[in-house]
């Protein structure tokens, strides 16, 4: 299977996937990454995992049918078959959602429905919730939103500052998304939710986000 990562800014969840395919854990071909911003860090991590780059600026398009248009041309031409949107700030027209369904997935660093958007995490820690998590989800053409495949809760301590609430979220990434990657590429994914075994967080666990005490 052909997998396009589209991502628009650090990448370290692209990392994250490029080291889960370099290890085989993830049996299936990282073929392309779909970059909207050309000063990306993901753009850096594509080419020294040798995958190829196609950077492609909304601002170079005058409708964002013709941008979309343009990044389809390069996922057909390369075969793609599962699009996974890691830190891709930019919504899908109903038309390439329809196109896609059930083909991209997104990663979002909150328990959605709450606190969609470009601050996920900040908004969580601003509004005092206790738990939040990560979620991974099929994509639609609304924002951090489409069915919900998998859900992992991080729990919001006393003495967490906004800074170590972000690293326990990305680290709770990192290890979500190849793992749903993988169930993808191995056909245990599909848009009904019998489907798929919910992502366990075991006690013996010690970098599970509710520790050995959870
Ligand atoms: C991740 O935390 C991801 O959940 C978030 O962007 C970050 C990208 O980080 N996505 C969203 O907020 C989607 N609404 P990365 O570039 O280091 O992978």
């Amino acid at each position: 299977m052909n997998i396009a990562v589209f991502a628009s800014g650090k990448g370290t969840n692209f990392q994250a996937i490029i080291k889960a395919v370099q290890k085989g854990k993830i049996k299936a071909r990282l073929t392309l990454l779909v970059c909207d911003n050309p000063d990306a860090f993901a753009i850096k991590r594509a080419q020294k995992a040798d995958i190829k780059v196609a950077l492609v600026k909304r601002d170079d398009f005058v409708s964002r049918r013709d941008f979309e248009n343009k990044i389809t041309g390069y996922l057909k031409e390369s075969k793609i078959e599962l699009i996974v949107l890691a830190g891709f700030m930019r919504m899908f027209s109903p038309e390439f959602a329809r196109e896609y369904k059930g083909r991209v997935i997104n990663i979002h660093p909150s328990l959605l429905p709450s606190f969609k958007g470009i601050h996920g995490i900040k908004d969580a820690f601003d509004y005092g919730v206790k738990i939040t998590g990560v979620t991974v989800h099929f994509v639609d053409e609304q924002m951090d939103h489409g069915e919900i495949i998998s859900q992992a809760p991080v729990k919001i301590e006393e003495r967490d500052t906004l800074q170590t609430l972000e690293l326990k979220i990305h680290k709770l990434e990192h290890r979500l998304y190849p793992d749903v990657i993988r169930l993808f590429v191995e056909g245990k994914l599909s848009q009904t939710r019998q489907a798929y075994l919910p992502y366990l967080i075991t006690k013996k666990d010690p970098s599970a986000p509710f520790g050995r005490s959870g």
